[in-house]
């Protein structure tokens, strides 16, 4: 294989700004025989049901060491399936694959490893996709995949992504969206309700979940551009700015910790939110991050952030999705409102502030109900 980390622009070719995954091929360390679907889909709901952590802060950090030490082309990394089965995955980097989109053969490079969340529901879809009686079986809610890229197998190098837009495109349309926000009830409404709800509350950081790209260069079927996700995006961090404000304000202080972590930032959204006071974090460490001092935000999430949090910690302030009754299990939703996440909200209480649903969906606030931060037992679990 030739040098796959040039990323010089190839002429002629048009390529995306998306993000591309591959999971990895991953098998029980110790073989056992495998479950009928019947008992696979039981021990999910039975274990889910019996509130044994999914997600847990171990199991993040320990992936996440193992992946920082850059494994090479048929290495393993090791991770645990749900029921604590030690579960090997093997390292694909610099493997080209074929695929085909509308009749065209198009080929791709393995690369960056990152961790992939699989939600309760997800784990139930997967036992339906593969093919059964299982050869092997192993539920993972954490396992690790890899950042895939288009390549070119005539120069051996990747086909470059298209690029973000201009910086000063975007600095304009962040002007625009947070003078929008700012200007809006929803905005005066967020910050009297958290001055009054969330004020003996101890917070020391606010950390946002998948808010976009403000800088993605999308394109309608007639080749216009495709503006929509970059308002949203740029509207979404204009309410996290607002949040920073309220918490200085609050607290008497000149800087406040917020994290934003979301894998389809560019360089350009990095500038703008450096600017702003909003500090990019690589995935996973968002999750390690959130305690029960945190304010926690999270929009139309493609992971499922709900889930992620409901397992690991007990926020004091969350802003996401109105949670509702839709598991997942039958729309394919990638962050559903389980059964816990349901559980969950039941120490909150939520309150309306009516952002714009065109640019923010339908996102509400919960505030925890009590002021002293739960904790967890021994084994992880929440009360
Ligand atoms: C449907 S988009 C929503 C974007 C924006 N919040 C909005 O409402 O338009 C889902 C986002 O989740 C992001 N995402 C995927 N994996 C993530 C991860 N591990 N951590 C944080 N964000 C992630 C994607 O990059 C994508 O931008």
């Amino acid at each position: 294989m030739g040098d796959i980390t040039n990323s010089e622009p190839v002429a002629g070719r048009v390529s995306r700004l998306d993000l591309d995954y591959r999971y990895t091929s991953c098998r029980l360390a110790e073989p056992g025989e495998a479950p009928t679907l019947e008992e696979a889909r039981e021990i999910i709901d039975r274990l889910y049901e019996s509130g044994v952590p999914f997600f847990t802060k171990g199991l993040i950090q320990d992936m996440w060491d193992q992946i920082k030490q850059d494994p090479a082309l048929g290495d393993k990394i090791l991770t645990k399936d749900i029921t604590g089965a030690v579960v090997e995955c093997e390292v694909e980097k610099g493997k080209v694959r074929q695929w085909r989109v509308d009749d065209t053969e198009m080929e791709y490079v393995c690369k960056e490893l990152v961790l992939s969340y699989q939600c309760r529901a997800c784990l139930r879809r997967e036992i339906k996709w593969n093919d059964y009686p299982f050869e092997h079986w192993e539920p993972c809610a954490i396992k690790p995949m890899h950042r895939t890229h288009e390549w070119d197998s005539k120069t051996e190098s990747i086909i470059p992504r298209r690029g973000p837009l201009d910086l000063g495109v975007v600095t304009k349309t962040f002007q625009d969206k947070s003078q929008e926000w700012k200007e809006s009830p929803a905005c005066e409404k967020l910050k009297t309700i958290l001055s009054s709800s969330a004020k003996n509350h101890e917070i020391d950081k606010v950390i946002a979940f998948a808010f976009g790209t403000m800088s993605g260069q999308y394109f309608e079927d007639d080749g216009s551009l495709y503006m929509r996700s970059g308002w949203r995006s740029a509207s979404q961090h204009a309410l996290l700015v607002t949040i920073i404000e309220w918490m200085k304000e609050r607290d008497h202080k000149e800087k406040v910790l917020c994290y934003s972590q979301e894998p389809a930032y560019t360089e350009v959204d990095k500038k703008i939110l450096d600017e702003v006071g909003i500090e990019v974090i690589e995935d996973p460490r968002g999750w390690l991050e959130v305690d029960e001092h945190s304010i926690v935000l999270s929009v139309a999430s493609n992971v499922p952030s709900k889930e992620i949090i409901a397992d690991i910690s007990r926020p004091a302030v969350i802003i996401w999705c109105r949670v509702e009754f839709y598991d997942g299990l039958e729309q394919g939703l990638t962050d559903p409102d389980s059964s816990r996440v349901r559980a969950m909200m039941e120490g909150y209480e939520l309150h309306e502030f009516g952002p714009d649903e065109e640019m923010f969906s339908d996102i509400v606030l919960y505030i925890r109900k009590s002021v002293a931060a739960p904790t967890p037992s021994s084994d992880g679990r929440f009360p």
